[in-house]
């Protein structure tokens, strides 16, 4: 029996396993993490991350070929595959401050795996990581290994939140980077057989590693960039009376452009989009490349933008101040069907109407109170100018209330916000909203849920992303 050990059960790891290990009843997988809370949530009924469908694997598999454990060295020591799948965020300081990435977790997993290692390994670099970073693993395995053989792969994961497991399940592809040696010839091989259980042969890529390692940041590059193109677009439709919808349309139909991840939005969020571009931006500057690192600065810049753009909206359509007024905000995670905030949009639009003294009443179907306290007041980085930005401070946090649903946000509310296109919204009864709001009763649609000619018809006065005021 082939074993895997995955190192790291987060939302990459977690749910990867958990569908290798039901596609692969051959195999035993082991997760493990340095976090107890999270390995007693993986064993619980309640796992530590929501995400469709999950659930359903975790209970086929877990106690049979599936395992979550704090055990890291011994799991590792028995496996014959050793994933990894730790998080690599952006430096916050030193050198590369704000833009290159921080492989502090992944150099301690490379150095583990060399310690505890008794017998050969293939390695497979799950998490995102810069360009030759195999290099880097090759060097800390092989100069501390004892003589053990180690051949690393670079295998990045392409799934998204809230369709992971149908990602998992349907890939568009996988990809597999490995040393055109006939070693690693063979460990791209073995890594292969594992996929083929239930991915079709001709999605399964392989390539040298330093392309299968770039080509995961140039994917999150590209799919950021349709959506800073989208949004700029937006600005341009409210200026001249096209709807943003209406464009995305006509130039998706066209088949060399294709119609998905063209919605316009109040900017993308997520752990990856800004990281993978930050990543990308500091390898071009150090290999010489300013005016390429320039031309991806631009797609975080228009992020930026879109986001003070929609704060600005608000306060300057609420007469230039929302000073004590309550604001419903309906949706705080990332994108719908996911509890995740990192990066979230919200946070930067809840912060900008807090410095302008809005009262906040914040709903979100899947995210909690107290991670939503922690994302406003923790300290964030501004990626441009190393410096820290100004979390909200505490005394600011008293002008934030929890409602439990959309309903009790709205009500007495001079304006509500759509920041999560949560399903439920497009179904609300707005003519009971609007009967409980203050008047004028305002509605930003950050998501492009609702349709703004019937709300305006109940009386509403609706600011929808990119349509026509
Ligand atoms: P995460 O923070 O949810 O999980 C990482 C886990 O690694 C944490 O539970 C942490 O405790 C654990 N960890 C860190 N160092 C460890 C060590 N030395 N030993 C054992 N455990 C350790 O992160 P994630 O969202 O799963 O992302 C992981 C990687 O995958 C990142 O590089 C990310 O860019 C990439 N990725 C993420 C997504 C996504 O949708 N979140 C998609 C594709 C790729
Ligand atoms: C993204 C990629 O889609 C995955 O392929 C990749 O594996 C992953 O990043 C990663 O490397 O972490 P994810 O961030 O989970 O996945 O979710 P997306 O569906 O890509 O959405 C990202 C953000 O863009 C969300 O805030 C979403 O609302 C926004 N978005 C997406 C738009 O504003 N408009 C769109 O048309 C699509």
């Amino acid at each position: 029996m082939v074993k895997i050990c995955c190192i790291g059960a987060g939302y990459v790891g977690g749910p990867t396993m958990a569908v290798i290990a039901l596609k692969c009843p051959s195999i035993e997988v082991a997760v493990v993490d340095i976090s107890q809370p999270r390995i007693s949530a993986w064993n619980s009924d309640h796992l530590p991350i929501y995400e469709p469908g999950l659930d359903d694997v975790v209970k086929q598999c877990r106690g049979k070929n599936l395992f979550f454990s704090n055990d890291v060295e011994k799991h590792v020591a028995e496996a014959d595959i050793v994933f990894v799948s730790v998080n690599t965020p952006t430096k916050s300081q030193g050198l590369g401050a704000g833009k290159a990435a921080d492989l502090t977790y992944w150099e301690s997993a490379a150095r583990m795996i060399a310690d505890v290692s008794k017998s050969a390994k293939i390695v497979v670099e799950k998490s995102t990581v810069p360009v030759k970073t195999a290099e880097a693993i090759e060097k800390i395995l092989t100069h501390n290994s004892k003589g053990i053989n180690f051949q690393i792969l670079s295998n990045p994961e392409f799934l998204a939140e809230g369709t992971a497991i149908q990602d998992l399940f349907n890939p568009d592809r996988v990809l597999i980077g490995g040393r055109e040696t006939p070693e690693g010839l063979k460990a791209v091989q073995t890594l292969k057989e594992v996929y083929a259980h239930w991915v079709p042969e001709e999605r399964i890529i392989c390539s040298n590693l330093w392309s299968a390692e770039l080509s995961k940041l140039a994917a999150n590059a590209f799919l950021a960039q349709r959506i800073s193109s989208v949004n700029a677009m937006s600005a341009l439709c409210e200026a001249t009376g096209a709807d943003v919808s209406q464009v995305s349309h006509a130039v998706g139909k066209d088949t060399r452009i294709g119609p998905k991840f063209l919605n316009a939005s109040v900017g993308f969020g997520g752990s990856c989009f800004q990281k993978d571009i930050l990543n990308l931006v500091y390898i071009c500057e150090c290999n010489g490349l300013p005016e390429v690192a320039n031309y991806w600065k631009h797609v975080i810049k228009i992020n930026d933008y879109q986001k003070a753009r929609f704060v600005n909206r608000i306060v300057s359509s609420m007469f230039n101040t929302v000073s004590g007024k309550k604001i419903g905000i309906l949706g705080f995670a990332f994108k719908k069907d996911t509890g995740d905030t990192r990066e979230t949009p919200a946070i930067d639009v809840c912060r900008g109407l807090l410095v302008d003294k809005a009262q906040l009443s914040i709903y979100d179907p899947q995210v909690s109170q107290d991670q939503i306290q922690k994302d406003l007041t923790m300290v964030k980085f501004d990626w441009e100018h190393p410096v820290l930005l100004k979390p909200a401070s505490p005394t600011a946090l008293k002008q934030v209330s929890f409602a439990w649903d959309a309903y009790e946000a709205s009500k007495d509310a001079h304006g509500i916000c759509f920041l999560t296109e949560w399903d439920e919204f497009k179904t609300l009864d707005f003519q009971k909203i609007y009967d409980n709001m203050q008047k004028p009763a305002f509605v930003f649609d950050g998501r492009n849920v609702v349709n703004p000619d019937k709300l305006r018809q109940i009386g509403f006065i609706v600011y929808s992303i990119g349509k026509p005021l």
